[in-house]
């Protein structure tokens, strides 16, 4: 237990910001907008007293090191009645200790960058075959659309499964769970029940799953060929005490996790580029001059020549960070930046907070890749953006992300023009991941 003398208690949030927050609900009715007023006149770090609720939140890089490095012995993943808990059971996100590290040494080989390269194809012939579907000068939701492809990406390049037979039938329960995990009732209710129809969601993609475990174990059962690195279910099944529940475990979260950001990701990048057609126009060029008008998949090489993408990419992950804050729990008293946080307090360091600190961004509101110009970057403390988290427990799928992400959009860029047509109605939703609402609706022109 950590106690010193000299640590103060933590700021009440709603004792110090009560009318400016009170005023900024009413006006934005968003959660973000709230806590961006806690931050602004209480400071870096508070509490939040509600009834059953009183989160202390973090921001900044100090407290970023310190829950994620520094003091993370003392932290563990979340209260074991979170909805994400129950339903990934034994997933590497939400376990701890000597569990945690051994998932991740397995799961972490498929993730490396020199295993995720070879997947690049993949993600070029997979964006293909959703644009397939678009007819020239209709309107599409991104967001849906995104969706479509990162679950395609996620299970065809990581699982080596063909997900698309199946995808009509999967799509309501994946949405589901993604509702059943995202903020609700449950955070003021520990007992708050599971819907029905969110249930019956679990059955269904644990049916799925399973199968394709089995069919998995049977088809490696038989071969005697050297195993597949990029091959995540491979590798779960190849490795020691892995029965089919913590490989359902595993996929499950890998699911959720792989697919759900990197919708948000790519839907907020066509979003910003929507309201900012001249950053759309220089990246299509870029495209052109680098891939011109080639058919087969880039090279790493060519991925890595097309640096204004790659600062679009960072910073729409700063502007809109899919995973916007991390959850733990306090498992004893400790002190963090000086502040007393007792044993089984929720804490939570904001990454959306952070990466929008007027005292590390210069105009931090504002979409400004080029903070992000190789040489001239912006020369923020470590731990001030993190989009991909930090420490032991960062990312897992970092680098996947980050390659689907260019090739992707290389592809998207190369081939269509995009209008935005509801870029008024848009606004950052805390669900799961920090998603576009409504959706991202937009007119597409074919270019090739
Ligand atoms: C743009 C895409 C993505 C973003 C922004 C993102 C963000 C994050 C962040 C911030 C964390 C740390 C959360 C915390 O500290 O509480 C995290 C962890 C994790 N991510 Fe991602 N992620 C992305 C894509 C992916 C993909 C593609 C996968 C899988 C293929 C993945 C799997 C995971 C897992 C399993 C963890 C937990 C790691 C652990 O606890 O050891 N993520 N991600």
């Amino acid at each position: 237990m950590q106690t010193t003398d000299s640590s103060r208690p933590l700021p009440i949030a709603e004792a110090r910001s009560g009318l400016q927050v009170l005023r900024g609900l009413l006006r934005d009715r968003s959660l973000l907008t709230a806590l961006a007023l806690m931050r602004e006149h209480v400071g870096p770090i508070f509490q939040i007293t509600m009834p059953r609720f009183r989160p202390a939140v973090f921001v900044g890089p100090d407290a970023n090191r310190q829950v994620l490095v520094t003091q993370r012995d003392l932290l563990s993943w979340r209260n074991a009645s979170d909805p994400v808990v129950k339903l990934l059971r034994h997933g590497v996100l939400v376990v701890n200790g000597a569990e945690h590290d051994r998932y991740r040494r397995i799961m972490d080989v498929p993730y490396q960058r020199r295993n995720v390269l070879p997947s690049i194809p993949a993600f070029w012939r997979y964006t293909d075959d959703v644009t397939a579907t678009w007819r020239d000068g209709e309107t599409q939701d991104m967001l849906v659309e995104m969706r479509k492809l990162a679950l395609l990406i996620l299970m065809g390049a990581s699982f080596h499964v063909d997900v698309a037979p199946h995808l009509a039938r999967l799509w309501q329960p994946i949405l589901q769970l993604i509702e059943y995990i995202s903020p609700g009732l449950w955070i003021l209710w520990a007992g708050a029940p599971i819907k029905a129809s969110q249930r019956q969601a679990i059955e269904t993609l644990d049916a799925y799953l399973y199968d394709i475990i089995r069919t998995r174990r049977a088809a490696l059962a038989t071969r005697e060929t050297e195993p597949d690195p990029t091959d995540l279910l491979a590798a779960l099944i190849a490795a020691p005490d892995m029965t089919d529940d913590l490989i359902r475990d595993q996929l499950l979260t890998m699911l959720i996790a792989g697919h759900d950001t990197s919708t948000a990701l790519l839907a907020w990048v066509l979003y910003l580029l929507g309201v900012h057609p001249a950053t759309l126009t220089e990246l299509q060029a870029e495209v052109d001059s680098v891939l011109g008008a080639q058919d087969e998949p880039p090279t790493a090489d060519q991925l890595n020549e097309l640096t204004l993408l790659d600062q679009v990419i960072k910073e729409t992950l700063r502007l809109y960070p899919p995973i916007h804050i991390g959850n733990r729990h306090a498992t004893e008293d400790m002190i963090v930046c000086g502040y007393h946080v007792p044993e089984g307090t929720r804490v939570m360091y904001s990454i959306y907070l952070s990466h929008r600190d007027k005292e590390y961004w210069e105009d931090p509101d504002a979409f400004c890749p080029a903070r992000f110009a190789r040489g001239a970057e912006e020369k923020t403390p470590p731990f001030t953006y993190l989009p991909f988290g930090g420490g032991p427990r960062n990312c897992i799928g970092a680098a996947f992300a980050q390659v689907e992400a260019r090739t992707v959009l290389a592809r998207l860029l190369q081939c269509f023009d995009f209008e935005l047509l509801n870029g008024d109605q848009i606004h950052p939703h805390m669900g799961a991941t920090l998603e576009p609402r409504p959706g991202v609706s937009m007119r597409i022109k074919r270019r090739k």
